[in-house]
């Protein structure tokens, strides 16, 4: 049998219009943009319009990412989203997002902190070899701004709201991801949590009056846990796929902090020229934070077809997650094809369908009678 490959083969992005910049912050919060950009990097992040809900903003992106692949949602084989900051408790964000597509497949979401997308790729990665399906679209999706306390400096400069987008394909030819590695550490929860409105603390008007509907962060414990887990599990994952850390062609790390990427740049003695940043711009999108630097990074050129793109993530859970791909031969040069690169290869995959069936259906009589033929002799 044909060894079989997970392969991303389209991508889209969903940023929210409103910027909030540091100097809005200084109107809200104590805080300065000199504090903020010497600290993290950041110097604005998106927060969601009246109309996005974390499932519409899923929706669109996942739209996009359907639109470069050339697919419809009615090709689609399963939907994961990964998300901490879901429509509701109950149901799942995924199954709207299967509605508002108009897939017919499968669909559920993930919580692993802003190393969700990565898990939910691994996820579809298993799914896609094992030959149970052939096309799932992974979606990171979060509107971090809904837990955050606009009161509290600590936390509510460093995050943003977005969604990004993928579809991960079969494909025969090598390539796609070639290693992975997710990890975990309970222990940590409370480092990055929002304490009330689960089962523990119900809410209640105590959970409103003392905030506990809020994130909450230990900054310090996570920076110390952030600077000990990317560039070892980078590392680890990069050797699991039988390379060196030169032979990456691009780096996305979790977009929390510049000056936390910048030494995972020391660390693994990469220059930080190979690693992409987009946090000074949308800030820390939890499990929307790696797919939006990825899909920013192909639409700007830094990505090439073939290239090896290694990324790692890190949050709530405490998780972290870390994925080397080798992009496919062919996929991103279409994309930046000068026409509707995805409608054209839509057509070309209505094409060759039409044929197979229509093989199929020509050969299948001609089969049965041959194979009858065969039987009565
Ligand atoms: C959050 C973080 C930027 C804080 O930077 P830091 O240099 O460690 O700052 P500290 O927490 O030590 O705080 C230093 C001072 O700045 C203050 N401060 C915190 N936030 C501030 C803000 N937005 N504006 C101004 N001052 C601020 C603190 O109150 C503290 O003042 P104090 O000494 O008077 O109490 C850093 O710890 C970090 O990046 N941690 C990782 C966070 C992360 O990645 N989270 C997401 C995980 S998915």
């Amino acid at each position: 049998m044909n060894q079989r490959y997970a392969k991303i083969t389209g991508w889209g992005k969903y940023v929210p219009e409103r910027v909030l910049t540091n100097f809005d912050l200084e109107q809200m919060v104590d805080t300065s943009d000199e504090w903020i950009t010497t600290r993290t990097g950041i110097k604005e992040r998106r927060i969601r319009g009246e109309q996005d809900t974390t499932s519409s903003m899923a929706a669109a992106a996942g739209q996009q990412a359907l639109e470069t692949a050339g697919l419809q949602a009615t090709d689609l084989d399963l939907i994961i989203v990964a998300t901490s900051s879901p429509d509701y408790i109950l149901p799942s964000v995924a199954n709207k997002v299967q509605d508002l597509l108009g897939a017919s497949c499968g669909a559920f979401s993930l919580v692993a902190g802003c190393s969700g997308w990565v898990y939910a790729l691994t996820t579809a990665n298993q799914f896609i070899m094992s030959g149970t399906y052939n096309r799932v679209l992974v979606i990171g999706v979060e509107i971090v701004s809904f837990a955050l306390d606009f009161t509290d400096r600590r936390t509510c400069v460093l995050f943003g709201d977005a969604a990004a987008a993928t579809v991960l394909e079969v494909s025969y030819d090598p390539g796609g991801v070639l290693s992975f590695e997710l990890g975990s550490d309970g222990a940590k929860a409370e480092y990055l949590y929002v304490p009330d409105g689960g089962t523990v603390g119900p809410m209640s008007q105590r959970t409103v009056d003392e905030r506990r509907q809020f994130l909450r962060m230990n900054g310090a414990g996570l920076a110390k846990f952030a600077l000990r887990t990317m560039p070892s599990s980078f590392k680890r994952t990069i050797y699991q796929a039988g390379l060196t850390p030169d032979d990456v062609d691009l780096y996305i790390p979790h977009q929390s902090n510049v000056r936390l990427i910048e030494a995972a740049a020391r660390q693994l003695r990469v220059p930080l020229e190979k690693f992409y940043i987009n946090v000074d711009r949308y800030g820390n999108t939890s499990a929307a934070a790696v797919p939006l630097a990825l899909v920013e990074a192909i639409e700007e050129g830094r990505i090439k077809d073939g290239d090896i793109v290694a990324m790692s993530a890190f949050g709530a859970g405490l998780t972290w997650a870390s994925v080397v791909m080798q992009m496919g031969e062919g996929e991103i040069s279409a994309a930046h094809s000068l026409f509707s690169m995805g409608r054209a290869r839509y057509l070309a995959r209505r094409t060759s369908d039409a044929v197979i069936d229509t093989a199929q259906s020509a050969f299948l009589p001609l089969y049965t009678f041959i194979n009858q033929r065969r039987k009565k002799k």
